[in-house]
């Protein structure tokens, strides 16, 4: 007869899983499992394309038409923008970070069931432009999400000058019905009207045409609620000055090849990083460290 005592202890957490799977296109990916939650990552630009708590919905949103590519990005989840912001003359958009194929360095099941993996940022072309540096990328999924970007400067001569961002998209059950707050009293540039300067005068942003700002200054927590999906999203931030909101709205989406005519309904980007007036200048030898933690609470 089965006792008591060989029965499984719910009491204790269960440890985190890592799988090592082949994704869309055949792209190597890690998937994972914890107790609280689970989450995917593509080694290609080192990027989380889903987390989802138990009983709650995708905090990450994920375009139908995301390419899954060398050399292009993905779109949705959290592409990594390095070493630059935007448009660069003659090179792409956003630096070269989220379009390489980067190392896993090492990935720990920790004893209270979380997980963290870190990746590396391989050497390529691109960034001989730069004095040397590494960057590495440390994910930890339990029942919030985390990132945290290093990067340090291995030149003993020059200054390593550049931005960075966390380019999230969230998953919103409406972007009409959402409010964003957090960004009260920011100066902003704003891309949509030729990068005009202005300051936030809203306590709640809400969105009802095409909104790509730079909000700078900022090193304030921002939340999102959601009352379609009645969750409150949560985006704590650490050695970031900069806060980027983004919705293509109507024509934009529809002149974006890997993105749905409908998809700006069902997304909004808050995005976590120094950009433009915040880049960063790293003197040699020197670690700069951007981190974020993504979390949700139901209404
Ligand atoms: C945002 C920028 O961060 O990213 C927008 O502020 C840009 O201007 C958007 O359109 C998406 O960029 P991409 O290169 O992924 O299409």
């Amino acid at each position: 007869m089965q006792t008591e005592k060989t029965q499984p202890d719910i009491t204790k957490p269960v440890p985190g899983r890592i799988t090592f799977l082949d994704g869309q296109n055949e792209m190597p990916m890690l998937e994972v499992i914890t107790p609280w939650s689970s989450a995917e990552i593509y080694l290609h630009g080192a990027h989380v394309t889903h987390f989802k708590k138990v009983n709650d919905a995708p905090l990450l949103f994920m375009s139908q038409c995301s390419r899954f590519a060398d050399n292009q990005p993905i779109r949705g989840g959290i592409p990594i923008i390095f070493p630059w912001f935007g448009m660069r003359e003659g090179l792409g958009q956003h630096g070269f970070a989220r379009i390489k194929r980067w190392d896993l360095k090492e990935f720990v099941p920790q004893a209270d069931g979380s997980v963290s993996i870190r990746l590396r940022l391989p050497d390529c072309p691109e960034a001989s432009a730069f004095p040397p540096f590494t960057a590495d990328c440390i994910i930890t999924v339990k029942d919030t999400l985390g990132l945290r970007l290093e990067v340090t400067n291995q030149s003993q001569e020059d200054a390593l000058v550049f931005e960075n961002c966390f380019h999230t998209y969230f998953e919103v059950g409406n972007v009409t019905e959402i409010s964003i707050s957090g960004l009260e009293g920011a100066e902003y540039l704003d891309k949509v009207a030729n990068f005009a300067r202005a300051r936030e005068t809203r306590r709640e942003i809400r969105i009802a045409s095409e909104v790509d700002r730079i909000y700078l200054d900022t090193t304030a927590p921002v939340e999102i609620i959601d009352p379609r999906l009645s969750r409150r999203l949560r985006i704590e931030k650490a050695g970031s000055a900069s806060t980027v909101v983004w919705n293509p709205w109507i024509t934009k989406a529809q002149q974006m090849p890997d993105f749905g005519n409908d998809e700006y309904l069902r997304m909004v980007c808050v995005e976590s990083g120094n950009v433009s007036a915040n880049q960063i200048t790293l003197n040699p030898g020197e670690t700069s460290v951007l981190s974020v933690t993504l979390s949700s609470q139901p209404l």
